[in-house]
């Protein structure tokens, strides 16, 4: 069976949405940040605040080609830039191996659920107020859906749940 790679905006549920395929079709789950953070020993603040976010970018572009080239059988959980830097999107699309699916949140989703947790992420945490958060989200998903557009397969996660969003990949994929 085919590796599944999931990508969207931050805060679109790639994470829990990949913990919940794994468990339901038994596959291993990894999540490309978390990788990140343990080969640096430091977390993605960190990493931005201390070494750059060019040196992020490096990084995460080599652990995803090795990712995708040794993996099997692996839900994998992008970060919310991966597919637009360097070529990672062509790498993930020239691999027959595995299929991209994109989760399409709307802006107002995301900023509802990206505001409490923006000091974690350093992208949004110079943002003070709702407003500025959704503000931000517009021009910055405006600048990246050509990008995620690019996935085989697009989900609308408006107003559904992990469970939801997770059975209707199956059914899609399957
Ligand atoms: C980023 C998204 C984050 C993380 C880093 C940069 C982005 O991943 O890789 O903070 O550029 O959108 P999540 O989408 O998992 O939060």
């Amino acid at each position: 069976m085919k590796n599944i790679v999931l990508l969207g905006y931050m805060g679109s549920g790639k994470t829990s949405v990949a913990q919940r395929l794994s468990a339901v079709l038994d596959r291993k789950f990894i999540d490309l940040d978390d990788v990140i953070e343990r080969e640096e020993n430091l977390n993605i603040n960190e990493i931005f605040e201390r070494k750059g976010a060019l040196y992020f970018r490096k990084i995460e572009h080599q652990l995803l080609k090795e990712i995708i080239s040794k993996s099997e059988n692996t839900i994998l959980s992008l970060g919310g830039g991966t597919p637009v830097y360097f070529n990672n999107m062509d790498v993930l699309l020239q691999n027959d191996r595995l299929v991209t699916v994109y989760l399409n949140a709307s802006i107002q989703q995301l900023s509802d659920h990206l505001f409490e947790q923006r000091l974690s992420r350093p992208l949004i945490s110079h943002v003070n107020t709702k407003e500025e958060l959704t503000e931000f989200i517009a021009k910055h998903l405006f600048e990246r859906r050509s990008d995620y557009l690019k996935a085989q397969y697009k989900i609308n996660t408006e107003g559904k749940n992990i469970d939801q969003i997770s059975r209707e990949i199956i059914a899609r994929l399957f």
